[in-house]
């Protein structure tokens, strides 16, 4: 039973990482192509959208994981990734703000071409970091479930 419960928590925590993964990556793409001649006003505007999309959808994921969402129930079946969960979780008021400043300053000073490139640079250093983020919670889940199975 637990092993069942666990194992549709590792898909569906997966699944939507997935997306937040797809969102990056499209992020990081068009930060590529502006890259290359400059920023349009088209450009920004996209890349403020795409932050404000992300914003929207990591408010959700995070409070999904916090209301004893996967992550608790992982550290229910191992125990010993306890301190690992709440580090994880710890981060997520910090990572969010983060969106919330860049998109902001995107908005408002993506337009200026002496702006923009510490702009792309603050936004590839916020993909990594949330990339990195993402990818510990699977490694917890992945590791919780094989705990959980006795491996
Ligand atoms: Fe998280
Ligand atoms: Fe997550």
């Amino acid at each position: 039973m637990l092993d069942h419960v666990l194992h549709g928590y590792v898909n569906a925590m997966e699944c939507e990482h997935g997306q937040i993964s797809r969102r990056l990556h499209s992020l990081g793409q068009s930060l590529d192509t502006i890259g290359v001649h400059g920023q349009s006003k088209t450009e920004v505007q996209s890349v403020v959208m795409q932050l404000e999309e992300l914003e929207h959808f990591l408010a959700n994921h995070f409070k999904r994981e916090e209301d004893g969402g996967f992550l608790d129930d992982a550290v229910s079946a191992a125990p010993r990734f306890g301190l690992d969960a709440k580090t994880l979780l710890g981060e997520h008021g910090t990572l969010l703000t983060r969106v919330k400043e860049l998109t902001n300053v995107a908005r408002s000073k993506g337009n200026c071409r002496e702006e923009w490139p510490s702009i792309a640079a603050a936004t590839r250093t916020l993909i990594r970091q949330l990339k990195a983020h993402e990818e510990r919670e699977n490694e917890l889940l992945r590791r919780a479930f094989n705990v959980a199975n006795g491996n």
